[in-house]
């Protein structure tokens, strides 16, 4: 386990650089189960979940080599394995092996599938989307003698079982529509990735069309993690620092940026990087997590400690309503906060330093950002649960100026 140790109240200044995107790398990386040959993918960050991701392709017997920031992954020799359970309980991604062994092995067992657990996390529309493209049930196990294109709809917007049925759909026989489809950058991306190894998808707004086809390697490089630019533009704000975001997907973040400037802070964009501006007095303020190209969930526990930095404010999660565990955490940090069903109330409230447990991946981050600001020790446990989603944290953050140190207990 590790424990991320910070001397807080430093002045943070300088440049950072945002990885590639988490939510967009993992199903890119399990789709290369469909393919039979050798994918290139360009800037995959080197996070736990993508780690778990790798080996639990390498225990089909992908062979995986990384040059420079390029990953080769070559799946022209994959037999199916049962999915080693210490890997599949490690993340949510690992969902994407209902799709992705189905469509190549015609097998996947339904199996304690891991991730934040800020929420009941079910898996019901991924289920529906395997049985409408031909699956059947027995048991804990689903099976595909072979999957048939059809048509998928879904009544609410989920990344997890669009994913699903992408993967599904692209191999199957003949022609799948989805309805309903989520939007997020992160699906567009998995959907360029299939493109390049010869799938045909088309989407015109929620409605996807899909050929299945035979699939060869493809290539990509993986967009910019708009969840851990938003963490570093937030933190600055919050820390009065002046930080510039480089490789900011800012196409992708007009309502997060939107939220900061009503925060108070003018955002300056150039060639990519968000530069936070002039500081004005900051307001009360209403955020809401929708689905993209809403505020994003993963974001709301990022902004709660910079909400009680300023002037408080309240946050309400339409999408995983009982995403609040983490305020909790907040209150060791001196956090004020009290919630009504899905919505938080955050009061203003003086930071100081404290010590907590990462109670999931965002809302340890939202500790490390109030460790940050608060003068003097804190202390942030389980913190390898923050690395699966943030690269080089310690080094990103040492170079702007803060003092933390990452180490075993
Ligand atoms: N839902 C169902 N049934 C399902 C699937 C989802 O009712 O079968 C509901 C969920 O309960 C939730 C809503 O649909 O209320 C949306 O869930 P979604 O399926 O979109 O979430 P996910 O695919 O499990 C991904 C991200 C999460 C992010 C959500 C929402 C990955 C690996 N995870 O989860 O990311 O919060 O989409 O955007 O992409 C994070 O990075 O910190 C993180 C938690």
């Amino acid at each position: 386990m590790k424990k991320i140790t910070v001397n807080g109240g430093r002045p943070l200044c300088g440049e950072i650089s945002v990885s590639g995107s988490k939510n967009a790398a993992l199903p890119i990386i399990f789709a290369c189960i469909l393919t039979n040959g050798v994918s290139e993918i360009e800037n995959l960050p080197d996070i736990g979940d993508v780690r778990v991701a790798l080996k639990l392709l390498a225990s089909f017997g992908a062979a995986i080599e990384k040059k420079g920031n390029v990953t080769y992954i070559d799946t022209r020799r994959l037999s199916y394995t049962h999915p080693a359970p210490h890997l599949v309980e490690k993340m949510r991604a690992s969902t994407y092996l209902l799709g992705s062994c189905l469509s190549r092995f015609g097998r996947c067992p339904i199996m304690s599938f891991g991730g934040c657990n800020f929420s009941l996390r079910p898996i019901d529309m991924h289920i529906d989307a395997c049985l409408t493209l031909g699956a059947r049930l027995e048991g804990n196990v689903l099976y595909a003698d072979k999957l048939i294109g059809s048509e998928i709809s879904f009544d609410k917007a989920s990344v997890g079982a669009t994913v699903n049925a992408i993967l599904l759909a692209a191999s199957s026989r003949g022609e799948t529509v989805i309805r309903g489809c989520a939007v997020e950058p992160h699906i567009d991306a998995l959907v360029d990735f299939l493109i390049s190894c010869g799938a045909s998808i088309s989407r015109k707004g929620r409605e996807m069309y899909i050929v299945g086809r035979e699939l060869h390697g493809g290539k990509i490089k993986v967009i910019g993690d708009m969840i851990e630019a938003g963490s570093y533009l937030a933190l600055g704000l919050m820390c009065r620092g002046d930080i510039r975001v480089l490789n900011c997907p800012v196409d992708q973040m007009i309502t997060v940026l939107r939220c900061i400037r009503e925060l108070g802070s003018g955002v300056n964009i150039q060639d990519g990087k968000a530069v936070l501006g002039e500081r004005k007095e900051s307001k009360y303020i209403s955020i809401t997590a929708v689905p993209y190209p809403g505020f994003p969930t993963d974001l709301q526990p990022i902004f709660a400690p910079l909400l009680a930095s300023l002037s408080g404010g309240e946050i309400t999660d339409t999408v995983w309503h009982t995403r609040f565990g983490y305020l909790s955490a907040l209150s060791h940090f001196g956090i004020e906060w009290q919630t009504e069903g899905n919505r938080a109330l955050i009061h203003k409230s003086i930071i100081h330093n404290g010590s907590a447990t990462s109670p999931d991946l965002r809302g340890g981050m939202a500790c490390l950002m109030s460790a940050l600001c608060a003068t003097g020790y804190s202390e942030i446990y389980s913190a390898e649960i923050i690395l699966r989603g943030y690269e080089k944290l310690e080094q990103k953050l040492c170079a702007i100026g803060a003092e933390i140190k990452i180490e075993d207990y």
